[in-house]
């Protein structure tokens, strides 16, 4: 249900016949209970185009705004402000209807687009570090959202498998003569080794440098050596995907080395276009009013990380047809996608109508505010953090005696991974984000906990009532009318939240939802003796959809429920 255009629909009726040949602008929510469930603040904007006074205004669209289907009611208020009532009983019909629809009756767009979600992209040669973190949870929910709403997701993984760190890595992994059967299980100890070679033994080192041609030029041995290790390091990073219980597989991999054969191409295009300019012996693409060039090629020849992006752009947008293709990336690295996309539009590898974003986020910190690092100022094992969230979310379960082992083993993944995404999502990505075990991991607050725990207090009160729930949804006062508003606003918020990229707005609404319907739940008894038949189906059905809405929802954030907690 897009709840604003209904209502945004209903006003134009009544600016159609008041004969006020203007669009209307759309409602807000009213910030308050007392003025209503919506508010209309258009008519101060028509004030001067109109030449009237906006509470006249404001009177003559009230004048012949229909009071008898979608609202029930409306007054002036303040300078020319409307106030707008939703009808009890056409949110009823309504959620009614919510109800026994598959998609809570939520529609899939009507114009689909492609999507390219770029997300995760860890690099080969290092331990997957925080930074991938955000982005494979941020990104994922992004793709979520949108397959959601209908678009056609093309998720990307545009991982760093490419460079000159791997000779040295690739030479290494040959001395080691680990190559038959080696598990690098410490990838940051391995780098940090096979640096230790290269800096101290020339030998050594001039190998690794011959390594790097060779893997350039295709040798057989070193590409093989190289596949060999790309393939272990992504392991590592696929076992944090299946921790994570995020979607990317090795199909949505599409690794720098992929696009290695465009590169040149990518130059001669810029080139014919009039585009490079040689500076310092490399080739550069000055913007206009940009000081630091895009540099794309080096003086030795060697392309460069934005060179590999302008390829990946024109791929996305040529080959895949994109429309919209979203990165979902560091804040730190917001100046390399402003330039690269600028530069694939000039140069004509995007078309104008691709909607280009980099949907950027902050960096995550300690609870001291400095950025998250193991006790050493290593990196941080993702895997180990994961371990450690489901290890903490067990001590958190209750009734542990109810459950098998394996059962509390279940719970707690679902507790911990949950805790950890939504803490993430839930915050305006754009801020830096303070990781807080103690926080995250409570059932009180903005958390997951708390709406798994709603989730599973709904399904309590069906496990006793366990029969059949019919009948009509009637809404009979304030704390009711405002829980299946806030349920109708669902689709609402997941469209804004898709337009601007933002989970957060999600985890919002769903942290409003659930207070809301605790507050209900306190309120209007559903089981209690003395509740009348129609009475308690009434309020079984709005338990019933707020909880599929909560489920859905945390679905989106890829986040699970349990029945019990
Ligand atoms: N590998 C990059 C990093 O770790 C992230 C890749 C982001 N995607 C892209 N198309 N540049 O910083």
């Amino acid at each position: 249900m897009k709840l604003k255009s209904q209502i945004n629909h209903v006003i134009k009726e009544a600016f159609i016949k008041a004969g006020i040949e203007q669009e209307p602008m759309s409602v807000s929510e009213a910030s308050k209970p007392e003025f209503g469930d919506f508010q209309f603040n258009g008519a101060m904007a028509l004030s001067k185009k109109l030449s009237k006074k906006p509470r006249d205004i404001a009177s003559q669209i009230l004048e012949n705004l229909d009071l008898t289907g979608i609202l029930s009611k409306a007054e002036i208020a303040g300078p020319g402000f409307i106030n707008l009532w939703l009808n009890p009983l056409w949110l009823g019909k309504q959620c009614h209807d919510a109800l026994h629809d598959d998609r809570l009756g939520i529609g899939l767009r009507e114009t689909p687009i492609k999507v390219v979600v770029d997300y995760s992209g860890p690099n080969m040669a290092k331990q997957m570090h925080v930074g991938h973190l955000r982005s494979t949870i941020i990104g994922d929910t992004l793709a979520n959202l949108l397959a959601f709403l209908g678009d056609e997701v093309i998720r990307q993984n545009h991982i760093g498998d490419w460079g000159t760190q791997f000779g040295m890595l690739i030479a290494y992994l040959e001395e080691m003569h680990e190559d038959g059967n080696v598990s690098l299980k410490d990838l940051e100890q391995f780098y940090k080794d096979a640096k230790a070679r290269f800096d101290a033994d020339t030998n050594f080192s001039n190998k690794a440098r011959e390594y790097v041609v060779k893997i350039q030029s295709g040798d057989k041995h070193c590409l093989q050596l190289w596949k060999k290790f790309i393939d272990i390091s992504l392991g590592h990073c696929e076992e944090v995907y299946e921790k994570l219980d995020v979607k990317l597989t090795r199909n949505d991999v599409r690794a720098e080395s992929f696009y290695n054969d465009d590169l040149s191409q990518v130059i001669s295009s810029l080139r014919e276009q009039g585009m490079l300019q040689q500076s310092n012996g490399a080739q550069c693409v000055f913007l206009d009013g940009d000081e630091v060039p895009v540099i794309v090629q080096k003086g030795d020849g060697g392309y460069l990380y934005a060179t590999t992006d302008l390829a990946a752009l024109h791929y996305r947008a040529q080959e895949l047809g994109a429309k919209r293709i979203s990165y979902v990336v560091d804040a730190r690295q917001a100046e390399h996608f402003k330039q690269v996309f600028r530069v694939a539009k000039e140069a004509g590898f995007v078309g104008e109508d691709v909607l280009l974003e980099h949907v950027a986020f902050g960096t995550m910190m300690d609870k001291g505010g400095k950025p998250f690092k193991t006790r050493d100022g290593g990196t941080v094992k993702l895997i180990d953090l994961l371990d450690e969230a489901i290890v903490k979310a067990k001590e958190t379960i209750n009734n542990k005696e109810e459950y098998t082992e394996e059962k509390i083993d279940e719970i707690a993944k679902v507790i911990g991974i949950g805790a950890v995404k939504y803490a993430d999502l839930s915050i305006n990505r754009e801020s830096n984000y303070i990781f807080n075990w103690d926080k995250m991991l409570s059932f009180e607050g903005n958390t997951s906990l708390y709406m798994q725990y709603g989730y599973a207090r709904i399904q309590s009160i069906f496990r006793k009532h366990n029969a059949q729930i019919q009948g009509d949804i009637f809404i009979c006062d304030l704390v009711e009318h405002r829980l299946a508003t806030m349920l109708l606003r669902f689709e609402d918020v997941l469209n804004r939240a898709a337009a601007d990229a933002s989970p957060n707005q999600i985890t919002t609404y769903l942290y409003e939802l659930v207070t809301l319907f605790m507050r209900f739940y306190e309120q209007n008894p559903i089981l209690k003796p003395g509740v009348d038949e129609k009475t308690k189906m009434s309020r079984l059905q709005l338990s019933a959809l707020t909880a599929k809405t909560i489920k859905q929802g945390l679905d989106i954030l890829g986040i699970k429920v349990v029945d019990k907690l």
